[in-house]
């Protein structure tokens, strides 16, 4: 039996696919979904037999439809300031694990769900998804970092539209200002967000798990900083095996085989 009533969790072949499991309620966040979402996410922290990891949600509706609107109707100011550190805390455990994350998203994907979607490394979408932040319409902001990540992901004019309107967008247009990395069927959502974890797993592992430190880091610096912090991360790299195989593979005319060490 699963350890959490509102997730999935399974790995297959170095590929860990969490599921949002609350269907009824479009997998809407409520405080025990995400407090087992932060559990689940310290046990993948720890294990690096998971090379990477995909999220997604339960349903053909939703990827999901937000922080739970019933949990939050009554909070304090407090509450709801505790709230949102709670889930921007999860979010950037998530945002941070050494291994690539995939959002694979297969439908709404609103308010915390889009934030959610942002904290994952890249965005494959089914062409049913529908993407927004929809806080102004409750009378709230975003709580769970969409007034940080969205303007970081598609630019401050085009986040402050989605975000001053509470606009929900279709998939082609989430595409076109960058939030979605690839549109697919929905049919071929899993399969071709399997196939971008394969191929990101086919590469040297300790190379991509560091491309991932130095883009987020990087981003909160300025540039001389981001640069010399490159210049450690690429150094260290000629401490893996992976780097003498693939250099070595090359001149010899022949594919790489990684080890991940
Ligand atoms: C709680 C939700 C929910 C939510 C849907 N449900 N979204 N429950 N919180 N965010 C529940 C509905 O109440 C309903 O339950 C069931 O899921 C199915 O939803 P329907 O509305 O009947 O489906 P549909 O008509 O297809 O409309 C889908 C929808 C709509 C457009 C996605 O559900 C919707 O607008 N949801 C809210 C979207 C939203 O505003 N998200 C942002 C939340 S604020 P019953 O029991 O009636 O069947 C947020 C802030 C994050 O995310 C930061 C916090 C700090």
């Amino acid at each position: 039996m699963s350890q959490y009533n509102n997730l999935l969790f399974e790995v297959n072949n170095g590929i860990g696919t969490i599921t949002l499991n609350r269907p009824k309620a479009l997998n809407a966040l409520n405080c025990e979904l995400l407090t087992e979402l932060n559990n689940l996410l310290d046990v993948i922290l720890k294990d690096q037999s998971i090379q990477i990891v995909i999220v997604t949600g339960s349903g053909e509706k939703s990827f999901v439809a937000g922080a739970d609107i019933t949990e939050m109707k009554d909070m304090s100011a407090i509450e709801g300031r505790n709230w949102g550190k709670f889930g921007q805390s999860v979010f950037e455990k998530l945002e941070s694990l050494p291994q690539p994350v995939i959002a694979a998203v297969n439908g709404f994907a609103l308010g915390g769900g889009c934030e959610l979607a942002m904290a994952c490394d890249i965005r494959i979408v089914s062409e049913k998804a529908k993407f927004g932040q929809p806080e102004v319409t409750l009378g709230i902001t975003p709580g769970f970092a969409g007034t940080q990540r969205l303007p970081r992901l598609v630019g401050k004019g085009r986040a402050k539209e989605l975000l001053y309107t509470g606009d929900v967008i279709d998939a082609q247009e989430a595409y076109r200002i960058g939030l979605a990395n690839k549109v697919v069927p929905a049919e071929e959502l899993m399969p071709a967000a399997i196939a971008l974890a394969e191929k990101i797993k086919s590469r040297a592992a300790v190379a991509v798990q560091l491309c991932k430190a130095a883009v987020n880091k990087g981003l909160n610096m300025d540039l001389e900083s981001g640069v010399a912090y490159e210049a450690e991360v690429f150094g260290l790299c000629f401490a893996t095996a992976d780097q003498k195989e693939g250099m070595t593979a090359f001149v010899e005319k022949r594919k790489a085989a990684f080890t991940g060490k």
